[in-house]
């Protein structure tokens, strides 16, 4: 009878903590394809990003999530690009090359801005080929703008740690379609 108990108490117990699971598995397979190669902390990374926002509880296939995480992207760029305008408006800069290099990097922004409005119509066509590039011509606003700061400038870019992480999270979509195209659907 105590032995029954257990049994009856296990499968419940499993049945939990499984029902959980199923639930968030299509975030989980999908973050482990584009996490794929990748940087070990990117994984759980993209699966805090995507589940921060709420619709992905409503996602039925990948393109749902790429959706999101293309949305989450403009919105992460649109508050990056909000912190330097309020860098060089208020005159926090460090330097007049500063001022300079943060100047070309809210330019960088407004055509990442575009790339990702590209994107949000690539995917509605569901154009992987076309969406692999605007979301790649997108990682390029993040990165170009910390390349000014560093090599041969040696400033010490004021959105370094903002603009690390808006590349990730451009990387989301990006590195699932990416190696999806190459390794076929999961
Ligand atoms: C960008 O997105 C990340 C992950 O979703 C979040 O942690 C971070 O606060 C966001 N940054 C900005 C500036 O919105």
């Amino acid at each position: 009878m105590k032995f029954l108990i257990y049994i009856v108490v296990f499968v419940l117990l499993f049945n939990g903590l499984t029902a959980n699971r199923v639930e968030n598995s299509l975030v989980q397979r999908y973050c482990k394809k584009s996490s794929h190669n990748g940087a070990p902390y990117f994984y759980k990374f993209c699966i805090a990003s995507l589940e921060e926002n709420a619709d992905s509880q409503k996602a039925r296939n990948t393109d749902d999530l790429t959706l999101i995480g293309t949305n989450n992207a403009l919105s992460n760029l649109t508050n990056v690009r909000k912190i330097v305008e309020k860098i060089v408006n208020e005159k926090k800069y460090n330097s007049k090359l500063s001022k300079k290099l943060l100047k070309n990097c809210l330019k960088l922004y407004s055509d990442g801005y575009n790339a990702l409005t590209s994107a949000l119509k690539n995917i509605k066509m569901k154009d992987s080929d076309k969406l692999i590039f605007s979301l790649k011509r997108a990682k390029k606003a993040p990165s170009l703008c910390e390349m000014g700061f560093n090599g041969d400038n040696q400033q010490v870019s004021p959105v370094k740690k903002e603009n690390d992480v808006l590349f990730d999270v451009i990387n989301i979509p990006f590195l699932f379609n990416f190696n999806n195209l190459a390794a076929g659907p999961i």
